[in-house]
């Protein structure tokens, strides 16, 4: 997928049928590396075959695990890490460097640089780098400060208690990963819940973690075994991709269903927003895939109520704040953000770009430091939009470009589509009646 989209609608789209979103980036990556550490053969079962996974499975076959990929599933040979050859190229991924930093700082012997494309290398490190710094790991910026490539020089670490200055499942992961190759049990405070993907696999890779809540902390405590015991983990769908489906289904659609989502509650913020917004949305919980919890979405066309998302619930829908905000200009009232500061480091600066597309389609946003006010309703109209190569800015021109209806939208650089969702225009066209997509 390359160069500009445009979206071409001969009359107000439609949305219905079924849609299987794909499989969860989150897990996949966190699969990958648990099972370079692991002995064994670690079998992942419907991973994410997109751009940040290749990137991860890329990185960990330099770091000397072997993989097989095969029909919908990934077998990861670890056990055995290595010093790469030469830098290892985490093309976009965020997740994918910061926890490899913690998973590589406690291996004496591996000696790596980590890097990765322009966004990444503008996004800020240092809040992996001190608390492994903390821990007796070895970490240089080799350009500028604060920012990959990083070099990580394995070393002997040693465990610690460390509070989480900012609520992120990537340093809570980076930490907890480094604890894995540290003296003594490493420990972490989060007052805000963030994912918990790590917490939930860990222990099918034979490491006891024991979680403590109460008092508005959240206390997650690993003792490292002496070997890691390779796993099958099996991948539900993405709820951030499903998410893209869920705000259509309830501004445009018949009826929609949506199969195979992951429901980890840590990531249902947006979802329990809109539930109690609109009568529109029903979640079915079908069981469990290993550890995690998935399900049905079922959604159809419905008014929405305006809301307040206030900074406590933010962690649990950091990724789906940019398309709960397109929801937003669609409800009777005005809605309001805050506490998304984190918004502003993630592939982009998601706080102003997502009011830019928003405003450029006719949407009347304010964003104030880390808060964003949204009005509604609000009739959207077509645009030609700059994605700035970040994956949820291209997902949120897309449903944009839907949401504004006739005539023709554009979404200039749509190729980071393809890093969360490849697919993406395969199941538009399915799912779509009364536009056209197409890439120029
Ligand atoms: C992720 C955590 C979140 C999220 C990112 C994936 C993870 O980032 O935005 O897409 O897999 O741990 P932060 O930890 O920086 O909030």
């Amino acid at each position: 997928m390359s160069g500009t989209l445009f979206v071409r609608c001969h009359e107000p789209p439609q949305l219905s049928g079924e849609i299987t979103p794909p499989p969860d980036k989150s897990i996949t990556i966190r699969a990958l590396i648990l099972g370079m550490l692991a002995e064994g053969e670690t079998r992942i079962l419907n991973p994410l075959n997109a751009l940040d996974t290749r990137s991860a499975l890329l990185g960990v076959q330099q770091l000397g695990a072997m993989v097989y990929e095969r029909e919908r599933e990934w077998v990861v040979m670890g056990g055995e890490l290595r010093t790469p050859p030469g830098p290892v190229d985490l093309g976009n991924s965020g997740t994918a460097l910061r926890l490899l930093t913690g998973a590589l700082a406690g291996r004496p012997g591996v000696d790596a640089v980590l890097t990765g494309d322009e966004s990444l290398r503008s996004r800020p490190m240092a809040r992996v780098v001190e608390p492994l710094g903390a821990m007796g790991a070895e970490i240089e910026y080799l350009e500028k400060e604060g920012c990959a490539p990083l070099r990580v020089r394995g070393r002997q670490l040693k465990g610690m208690r460390y509070e989480l200055p900012v609520p992120s499942a990537q340093v809570k992961s980076a930490v907890l990963f480094a604890g894995l190759g540290a003296q003594g049990a490493t420990e972490v405070v989060e007052r805000l819940v963030s994912r918990d993907h790590t917490e939930l696999m860990l222990p099918r890779f034979g490491v006891p973690l024991e979680i403590v809540q109460g008092g508005g902390r959240r206390l997650i405590s690993l003792t490292p075994p002496e070997q890691l015991a390779a796993a099958e983990v099996q991948v539900p769908g993405d709820i951030s991709s499903a998410f893209l489906w869920v705000v259509l289904g309830l501004l445009l659609g018949e009826k929609l269903a949506l199969h195979g989502v992951g429901l980890n509650t840590t990531r249902l913020g947006a979802l329990r927003v809109l539930s109690k917004c609109s009568g529109g949305l029903t979640v079915h919980i079908e069981g469990r895939l290993g550890a995690e919890g998935f399900g049905r979405i079922h959604t159809r066309k419905s008014l929405l109520a305006p809301f307040d998302v206030p900074p406590a619930e933010i962690p649990a829908m950091v990724d789906e704040l940019p398309l709960l905000a397109l929801a937003a200009t669609q409800a009777r009232g005005e809605s309001a953000v805050r506490g998304a500061g984190e918004l502003r480091v993630k592939e982009s600066d998601r706080l102003a770009r997502t009011a830019e597309i928003l405003r450029a389609f006719g949407a009347d946003v304010e964003v104030h430091g880390e808060s964003m006010r949204i009005a509604g309703p609000q009739q959207l109209h077509t645009a030609e939009v700059e994605s700035g190569g970040d994956h949820r800015m291209a997902m949120l021109g897309l449903a944009c470009a839907l949401v504004a209806g006739e005539g023709e939208s554009r979404v200039r650089d749509f190729t980071g589509a393809e890093v969360s969702y490849p697919g993406l225009l395969a199941d538009a066209r399915k799912a779509v009646e009364g536009a056209e997509f197409g890439l120029e």
